[in-house]
Parts: C-alpha cells; structure tokens; sequence
C-alpha cells in the first residue's frame, strides 16, 4: 500500500489545504492528515475542533484520515510506515524553509518530501489571512468549507 502523510497546523483547514489533501489522496492508496500539537503555539481552534473541522470537510474521500501529531513528523511516518510526507508550496518564499524541513527530515528517518504546487486559485491563501479577514467581517466563503465559514463567524465575529 502507498501511504503519505500531509502535515500542518491547520488553524482552521483552508480549500487551499484540502486542494493537496484532494490530490494527494488521487496519487496516494492512503493518505494520512497529521495535525500538529503544539502545545506553546497559541490556536484558535484546539486540536479536537482542527481534526473536526478537517475530518468533516474530507469526508468524501475515502481513504483519507485525520490523526493528531506531537513531536517530530519523521516518528510519526515511522510508527506508521509512512515513507513520504507530502507539502504544498504556494510561492518560491515557502521553498526556503520547507526544502530545510525536507533535508532534515530526510537525513534524520530517510522520509521523503514530495512538493507539490498549490492551485493558482489559493496561492495567496493562509490560515492566518484567513482568520484576520474573519476577525473583520471579511468574506471567506470562497476561501474555507462551510463548516469552517460558520466556526469562524461563531468564533470571531462579534
Ligand atoms: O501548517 P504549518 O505550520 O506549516 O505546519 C508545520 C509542521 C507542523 C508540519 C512542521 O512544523 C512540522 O513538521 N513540525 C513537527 C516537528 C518536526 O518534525 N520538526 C522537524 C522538521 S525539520
């Protein structure tokens, strides 16, 4: 079986994730959605309501499945038998960090990093844009899922 994992924080999952969730599973027999745990990073959205959120807006894909991570992203391809970590790369200024974590990862487990570029549609779309425009009032609906639309006016709009 070709399992790979998408990792990320996913504060709140945008159509800009879920496009290289999407496609990654149409490549992948199985595709695994990490969503980190960080404790020290403060979230909107805990990691139960992340997984939620994600779990809902993927549920007509089959074979893929939200799992929360801690730690390094290599554990947890191993513990999994996961030898490929799939990232979205939205513009050349994500591919400096993003090609670090890939090197890191590899020379640390031998997981691979497949980049694969973001939809044109989403290039200049972030979680945290997101949230900021949602803050405002700002309309999102072209932007997240319907669940995560009504989380964030339920959440942030006063
Ligand atoms: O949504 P993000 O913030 O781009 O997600 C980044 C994430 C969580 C995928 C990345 O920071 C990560 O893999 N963290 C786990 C810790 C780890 O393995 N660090 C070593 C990689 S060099």
């Amino acid at each position: 079986m070709r399992r790979a994992t998408c990792p990320g924080s996913f504060d709140p999952v945008t159509n800009g994730h879920l496009d290289i969730i999407a496609r990654s599973s149409s490549i992948y027999d199985e595709v695994v959605v990490a969503v980190g745990v960080n404790k020290s990073k403060a979230r909107l959205f805990d990691t139960a309501e992340r997984i939620e959120l994600i779990s809902a807006a993927t549920q007509d894909l089959p074979n893929v499945r939200v799992e929360p991570f801690e730690g390094l992203i290599v554990d947890f391809c191993r513990a999994r038998d996961i030898p490929v970590i799939v990232k979205g790369l939205r513009a050349i200024s994500d591919f400096d960090y993003e090609l670090q974590m890939a090197q890191m990862n590899h020379s640390l487990a031998g997981v691979e990093t497949l980049f694969m570029h973001t939809n044109p549609l989403y290039s200049f779309l972030s979680s945290s844009l997101v949230k900021e425009v949602a803050t405002w009032g700002g309309d999102v609906s072209h932007l997240v899922p319907p669940i995560v639309q009504e989380r964030l006016r339920q959440r942030l709009v006063r």
